[in-house]
């Protein structure tokens, strides 16, 4: 125990959409704050509109026994973005300089941010005004630049790789085209590993783009070599069509054209509910012990990263909101084509 650091006072935000384990980094900030370093811990409500409206909540050890398993975040969130102008809206009052009057006001001598890319760009923004920021990063759609994984990706994995599992059995018994259509706007991470995990025939990524052509090609040709049902696992920002989602959408190409009977299933928000997966809790934990270790030793302006299987430190002015995509060449994509996993491309 260090209690050098008593009277430091922290506060933690949870900001973006929200994703299993962040009350497990909550609890792993909290707990290493109070019984390591002595520090005082405050909840701040709602992201960073929190900060704006001056709204608190009482982190005390009590507060953080029994949080670990439970998802969502105790602390609640919004998408607040505090530098975003509304262009030709006249600012009613100065929400970055708001923010920094009630970091003064609570007494706060670090704030640590748990967030995706738009957090961590707030972060880095907040910690060019002066504030003593630390990011930690978490999304299921792993995209986080800097990192190797965010906290959340691992337990949206399990329930993708379940969900597909379980189209399997359906999709054989009617001999089917099964679409399933997974979180991920610009980043096919979960669509790629879930879609291997869960043994896909066709996996389309915002990263390839495809050929609508080719998909049908292969639908058609497993279905001449006797392969009574496929899978088809898609990344949300495959396609952009108005009124429809991408699943919707390819099954629809894919019954027009094939004539083969086509299902489509869109995951939705259950990928980022429930309980976190046992890795997810760990990754967390980490990320929020880390960070306090950042904050006792006075490092600010860095965003908690997992390196190699280390946890480091990144400066957050790097992470900005740059995206984390897959790589093309990306070894599981080679792996996979050489399985006749096709990427809609070939
Ligand atoms: O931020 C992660 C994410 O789950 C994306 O994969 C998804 O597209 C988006 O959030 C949905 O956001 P919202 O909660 O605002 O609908």
């Amino acid at each position: 125990m260090d209690h050098s650091k008593k009277g430091m006072r922290i506060g933690i935000l949870t900001a973006g959409g929200d994703c299993p384990g962040i009350n497990a980094a909550i609890r792993g900030v909290g707990k290493t704050a109070i019984l390591e370093y002595g520090m005082e811990v405050i909840g701040i409500s709602s992201g960073f509109l929190g900060l704006i409206n001056k709204e608190t909540i009482p982190l005390g050890e009590d507060d953080l026994s029994g949080i670990l398993t439970h998802g969502g975040t105790i602390l609640g969130t919004s998408r607040e973005k505090p530098f975003k102008k509304k262009a030709g809206n006249e600012l009613l009052f100065d929400k970055p300089q708001l923010i920094k009057k009630h970091y003064e006001e609570l007494g706060l001598h670090a704030l640590v941010c748990i967030g995706g890319n738009g957090t961590q760009r707030t972060a880095s923004l907040l910690a060019e005004e002066g504030l003593n920021v630390i990011g930690i990063p978490k999304t299921i759609d792993n995209d986080v630049w800097g990192t190797e994984i965010t906290f959340g990706f691992d337990s949206a994995l399990w329930i993708a790789t379940e969900s597909i599992d379980r189209l399997h059995s359906t999709a054989n018994s009617h001999k089917r085209i099964m679409v399933i259509e997974v979180m991920g706007h610009h980043a096919g991470w979960l669509a790629l590993y879930s879609g291997v995990a869960g043994g896909g025939d066709v996996i389309l990524l915002p990263e390839i783009p495809f050929d609508e052509k080719a998909v049908c090609d292969y639908m058609i040709s497993r279905a001449n070599r006797k392969k009574p049902y496929s899978i088809v696992v898609v990344a949300e920002g495959i396609v952009h069509p108005e009124n429809k989602s991408a699943a919707q959408h390819i099954g629809e190409m894919i019954k027009k054209n094939t004539g083969l009977e086509t299902r489509e299933t869109i995951l939705g928000y259950i990928q980022r509910g429930g309980s976190p997966s046992p890795m997810d809790r760990i990754l967390a934990t980490r990320y929020g012990s880390s960070a306090v270790e950042m904050i006792a030793q006075e490092k600010f302006g860095g965003m908690m990263a997992y390196v190699g299987g280390n946890i480091v430190e990144v400066p957050l002015s790097e992470v900005g909101e740059k995206l984390k995509t897959v790589p093309a060449g990306f070894s599981l994509i080679e792996k996979a084509r050489k399985m006749e996993i096709s990427f809609g491309d070939q």
